[in-house]
């Protein structure tokens, strides 16, 4: 939540952060700003909305100057307008700060500097942080610090630092130091891109795309101090360390819409090759199972787990529910799939095998984060499903599988989903194979797997359908989605693809549950979506279905193609190829992605960028 940027080095720094910016739009579009520091000192502009609202702010308005920091945000304190956006301003324009995180003690710390005469403006944390620093400034200058070293800036965010409780991204510049720039970072991530004579300065790697490679990213506690000839990194406690610079894979192509309207759609049409990507390299063919480079694991120890827990939000913690029935199918080992946010304050007894992994696709989930560390402190190897390379869960498991599934922009996550069940899938294989499952059940597995691209391609072709069904229901307030085992959090995954990019109230559920409360909402306005493929729960969800049509609720079913007994009892069907129960998710959640996007789009709503939401969740 909230992005920031910021560059130093010999080129005009405007159009380098706005850049930065767009591409940094999906963790927040509440407001955007930047602050340019040039001979004349630090120019401000900032704006409520879109970076593009900012753009035209620096068209009328231009900021020369070669050293800056800009901000995208999703608003926590302060409701979204221009005097909430960032960069804020501390003391009499002495330092300029741009923020990501949340600062918990933040009206405390406020109560104190306005008491000692500080003026606040807005009602954002951040501000506090401003002024909080410019007056250890001014304090330090008071006690005899030379004001022209940069050392007296350095000491006065060291013990600005110090006071705050929370989580912070930091970009900071010092009207007197105009050579300047510097980050800090605590809980929220912070990456440097190393170029020739300049720096740059991102929450995630996708404003370096397509000015360098090299990447350092920083460590909580850490600061950096940047100039255009070069970098220095300190931790709090362990102080300077060398700054080791890795290299980035992504290219600027991975971002582009590629022809598509909105990223959204262009990200479900990739489905079949990042399911694909997930796969590659990953089987074992002669043995019949399915291995990992990042494990970090031997077989012994694996083999002595006895219990795993998926830890997640959203979306991931859906793929963590498939994960739940797909391990303890293969593999028989229990598995309890436990929300991030919860887990984090909770104290499970966790027996000494118990192995935790995390599932996120950004891997900067601040309540994902907070889980895996409280799951490290106790002593469990703790690893990682993620998708983003570099990131911080990534870097700070024990180990892990990254999704391979390229960068996703559109808000609403749709190929992460899908990629996140074809590695739980590999896994519960994986551990499968490393007990009791048979050499020909893995190579069905297997086999089974490797079409999937394939299936997913044909499920796909239901596009044109879907988009007349939304057409028909476009106008829906409330809409049920029906699904069992495998799914069931299909299901909970249309509800909330629906709900969060076309505001449309949906719930999901077990269909069986259905009857014990929710069948009260069922009328001849509240559409019910079936998940009812051919399989193993075919018989038993037909029925739950009959049991919603004898009330005169409308039914749209997901069925499999050549199904003509659903024909004649859903008002609407919509056809995916058949394929076994346990990969059932991957092409049943192709039309309810895709009924999202269009119910949304035929409903004006910005597809990419739904109200009230990020894509990267930071802040508790
Ligand atoms: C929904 C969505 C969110 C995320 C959730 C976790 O479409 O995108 O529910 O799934 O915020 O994010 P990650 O996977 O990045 O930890």
């Amino acid at each position: 939540m909230c992005g920031i940027v910021g560059y130093v080095g010999h080129r005009p720094a405007a159009e380098i952060l706005l850049e930065g910016l767009r591409r940094l739009e999906y963790r927040g579009y509440d407001s955007a700003g930047v602050a340019i520091q040039d001979v004349q000192g630090i120019s401000i502009r900032k704006k409520a909305g879109r970076v593009s609202e900012l753009a035209g702010l620096l068209a009328e308005q231009p900021c020369a100057g070669s050293l800056g920091i800009g901000h995208t945000r999703w608003a926590t304190h302060g409701p979204a307008t221009d005097v909430n956006s960032h960069p804020h301003v501390g003391g009499n324009g002495e330092v300029v700060v741009v923020h990501n995180g949340v600062i918990e003690n933040y009206s405390t710390l406020r109560d104190q500097l306005q008491a000692i005469g500080y003026v606040f403006h807005s009602a954002t944390d951040t501000e506090v942080v401003a002024h909080l620093v410019a007056h250890h400034l001014e304090e330090q200058i008071r006690l005899g610090k030379d004001p022209q070293d940069q050392q007296t800036a350095l000491d006065a965010i060291e013990l600005a630092l110090r006071k705050l409780k929370g989580t912070y991204g930091l970009g900071i510049l010092f009207r007197d130091f105009p050579d300047l720039l510097i980050a800090a970072r605590l809980g929220s991530p912070l990456v440097v891109g190393v170029g020739k004579g300049e720096y740059f300065l991102a929450s995630d790697a996708s404003p370096l795309v397509g000015h360098t490679d090299e990447v350092v990213y920083l460590s909580d506690h850490e600061m950096v101090v940047l100039t255009a000839q070069g970098m220095s990194l300190k931790h709090r406690e362990t102080g300077a360390r060398a700054p080791s610079i890795q290299t980035l894979e992504q290219t600027s192509q991975d971002t582009d819409l590629n022809g598509f309207e909105h990223y959204m759609l262009k990200e479900i049409f990739e489905q079949p090759q990042t399911i694909e990507n997930a796969m590659r390299g990953r089987f074992e063919e002669e043995e019949a199972t399915s291995r990992f480079g990042g494990l970090n694991l031997t077989v012994q120890q694996l083999r002595r787990v006895d219990r795993i827990v998926l830890t997640a939000c959203g979306t991931s913690w859906h793929a963590g529910l498939v994960g739940e029935y797909l391990i303890e199918e293969f593999a028989r080992i229990p598995v309890e799939v436990e929300y991030a946010s919860e887990l984090r304050y909770r104290n499970p007894p966790l027996s000494e095998n118990t192995m935790v992994f995390a599932i996120t696709q950004s891997g900067e989930t601040a309540d994902t984060l907070a889980a895996l560390r409280e799951c490290q402190r106790k002593g469990h190897p703790t690893l990682a499903i993620c998708n983003v390379v570099g990131s911080t869960i990534a870097r700070e498991a024990d180990g892990g599988i990254y999704l391979h599934a390229g960068p996703e922009v559109g808000v609403a996550s749709t190929k992460a989903f899908t990629s996140q069940v074809t590695v739980l899938t590999l896994l519960a294989l994986h551990l499968g194979r490393l007990r009791h499952m048979s050499h020909p059940a893995g190579k069905r597995i297997i086999n089974n797997l490797q079409a999937m691209p394939e299936m997913v391609r044909q499920a796909l072709k239901c596009h044109d359908a879907v988009k007349d069904i939304a057409k028909k229901y476009q106008g829906i307030s409330d809409c049920l989605y029906m699904g069992r085992q495998f799914n069931f959090p299909v299901a909970l995954e249309g509800a909330l693809k629906l709900k969060e990019i076309s505001y449309i109230h949906a719930e999901g559920y077990p269909a069986a549950e259905m009857k014990h409360g929710p069948i009260a909402l069922i009328d001849e306005h509240t559409p019910s979506i079936f998940i009812v493929p051919k399989g193993a729960m075919y018989h038993k969800v037909m029925s739950n279905l009959e049991e919603v049509k004898a009330r005169r609720g409308p039914i749209i079913a997901v069925a499999c193609e050549g199904d003509k007994k659903l024909e004649a009892l859903a008002d609407d069907v919509i056809y995916v190829p058949e394929v076994e129960d346990f990969l059932q998710p991957l092409v049943t959640t192709i039309p309810l992605q895709l009924f999202a996007y269009h119910m949304a789009l035929l409903r004006g709503c910005n597809v990419d960028r739904p109200r009230n939401l990020a894509k990267s969740v930071t802040v508790e």
